[in-house]
C-alpha cells in the first residue's frame, strides 16, 4: 500500500517502513562518520530500555556503531495487522537489527512492557543465554502509564505544581500562537507521575539484573532528564514531570549507594522533538524558537548528534559533570548567547512574526521524520509492504 502520514494533534498514526529504515541508516552513517571510540573501557554489551525511538534509539545506534557494542533493546511497539502500519519504533528496530547484523553485531529486541516482571525476566534470560553479562544499561523510557506488580494503574500528567499557569503555546494543527492554561496537578496526580516517570522502575531493573548476576563489574547505567530555561520551569522542571525527574536523581544516588559495582549517571539532554516532548504544552513553541537560534549559530543537534557526543566524549569520563554530578548534554542549549535570544523572542513571538523567529518548518521536519516521512531518497508514491 501507499503509506501517507495521518497526523492527529501531536501524533502521527501511520509510519512509513522504508522511511523509518532510512532514518535509522542516516543515524548510523552519522555515528560511523565520527569514528569508533578508542577507549579500552568502552562497553561492549549494552542493554537499552526504551530503545526504539528518540533518545533511546539514538543511544543504541551510538553504542553499536561507536563502541562496536552488542545490544539488547526493550520497547513497547505495535506490529502491523496488515491494514494499519506498525508503529515507527517497530520499523526502526527492525531496520536497526538488520544493519547491526550486517555489521557483525549482536542485536536482539524484546517488545513488551518494561515495567513488568515478565519482561525483566525475559531480558535476564536473554542476557544469560546470549551475552553472559552487560556492561552498560541505558534507561530511556518515556511512558504515559505504568501498571505495578499489584495491578495498580498509574497515569502520568503534564501539569504544574502549586498554582495553575498560563503562557504562550504553539497550536500544532495550524502553527498559531495562543495562550495555554495549565492546571495544577493534585497530590494523586503528582504521585502517579512519579510512579511512571520517576526512578522506582530504574532501581527495580538494576536490582533484578544484579540479583540475576548479569551485570559486569563497573557497569554504567544512565537515565535521561531535562532542565531547560525559566520559561519552561512551571511545566517541566517544577511541574509534575519535574517531580518525577527529581525522584530519578534520588534514584541514581540510591543505586550508587546500594550497588558498589554500578555507576549510575544522569544525563541532562537537549529539548528535541520526540513523540514524548510533542505532547507537552508550551515546550513545542520553546523548541521552535530554540531550533532557530541554535541553527543560526551552527549549534543545533538532533538525538543522534546528542547521543554520539554523550557516549563518545562524555560518559566514560567521570570528570565531565556539573556540581550535581549530571552530564550536561544541554550545554549548548543553555549557553547565555543562545538563551538570551530565545528569551527575547519568547517575549515578542506572536502570530505575525512566528514564522520568522521560530523554526516551524524545522519542527515539522523532525516530526514527520520521526514517523519515516519526508526523508530524502524515499519514494513515497511507491507501494510498500507494511508488515
Ligand atoms: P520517546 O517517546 O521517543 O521514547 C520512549 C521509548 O520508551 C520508546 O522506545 C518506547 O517504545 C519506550 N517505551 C514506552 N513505554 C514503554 C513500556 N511500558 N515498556 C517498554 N518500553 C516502553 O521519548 P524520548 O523523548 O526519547 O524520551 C526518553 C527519555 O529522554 C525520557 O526520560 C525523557 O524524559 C528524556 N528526555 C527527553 C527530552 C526531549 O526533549 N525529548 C529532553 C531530555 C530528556
Amino acid at each position: 500500500m501507499v503509506v501517507e502520514p495521518r497526523v492527529k494533534d501531536y501524533i502521527c498514526t501511520t509510519a512509513h517502513p522504508i522511511g523509518c529504515a532510512q532514518n535509522v541508516k542516516n543515524q548510523i552513517a552519522y555515528v560511523k562518520s565520527k569514528g569508533v571510540v578508542k577507549n579500552d573501557n568502552a562497553p561492549k554489551k549494552v542493554l537499552v530500555i526504551g530503545a526504539s525511538t528518540g533518545y533511546g534509539l539514538a543511544s543504541r545506534i551510538a553504542v553499536a556503531f561507536g563502541y562496536g557494542a552488542d545490544t539488547l533493546g526493550v520497547m513497547f511497539e505495535k506490529e502491523s495487522n496488515g491494514r494499519r502500519t506498525a508503529t515507527a519504533g517497530f520499523y526502526n528496530t527492525r531496520a536497526f537489527e538488520e544493519e547491526a547484523h550486517a555489521a557483525g553485531l549482536y542485536a536482539k529486541s524484546i517488545n513488551g512492557d518494561a515495567f513488568s516482571q515478565e519482561i525483566k525476566d525475559q531480558v535476564i534470560d536473554t542476557i544469560k543465554a546470549d551475552l553472559g553479562k552487560v556492561d552498560m544499561v541505558v534507561y530511556s523510557l518515556a511512558a504515559p502509564r505504568r501498571t505495578t506488580a499489584d495491578g495498580t494503574k498509574y497515569t502520568s500528567v503534564l501539569k504544574t505544581v502549586g498554582q495553575e499557569y498560563s503562557n504562550k503555546t504553539l497550536v500544532l494543527k495550524d502553527n498559531t500562537v495562543t495562550e495555554a492554561h495549565i492546571s495544577a496537578a493534585n497530590e494523586d496526580e503528582i504521585n502517579a507521575t512519579i510512579k511512571v516517570m520517576g526512578g522506582e522502575d530504574w532501581i527495580d531493573w538494576m536490582q533484578a539484573l544484579s540479583d540475576a548476576g548479569v551485570l559486569a563489574d563497573d557497569v554504567i547505567t544512565v537515565a535521561y532528564s531535562y532542565i531547560g530555561p525559566k520559561i519552561t520551569f512551571p511545566i517541566y522542571a517544577e511541574g509534575s514531570i519535574g517531580q518525577a525527574k527529581k525522584d530519578l536523581y534520588k534514584s541514581a544516588d540510591i543505586i550508587n549507594e546500594k550497588f558498589p559495582n554500578i555507576k549510575a549517571k544522569i544525563a541532562i539532554n537537549k529539548a528535541l522533538v520526540t513523540q514524548s516532548s510533542a505532547a507537552i504544552p508550551i515546550v513545542p513553541l520553546y523548541i521552535t524558537l530554540l531550533y532557530k537560534v541554535m541553527k543560526e549559530k551552527g549549534l543545533h543537534e538532533g538525538c543522534i548528534e546528542q547521543m554520539q557526543r554523550l557516549f563518545m566524549d562524555k560518559i566514560l569520563d567521570d570528570t565531565q559533570v556539573d556540581d550535581n554530578g549530571f552530564i550536561r548534554m544541554d550545554d549548548w542549549e543553555m549557553r547565555d548567547d543562545v538563551q538570551s535570544v530565545v528569551a527575547e523572542h519568547w517575549d515578542t513571538v506572536n502570530n505575525d512574526n512566528v514564522k520568522d523567529i521560530a523554526d516551524i518548518d524545522g519542527y515539522w521536519e523532525d516530526f514527520y521524520n520521526m514517523f519515516g516521512f519526508r526523508i530524502d531518497g524515499v519514494d513515497y508514491s511507491a507501494d510498500v509492504d507494511i508488515m
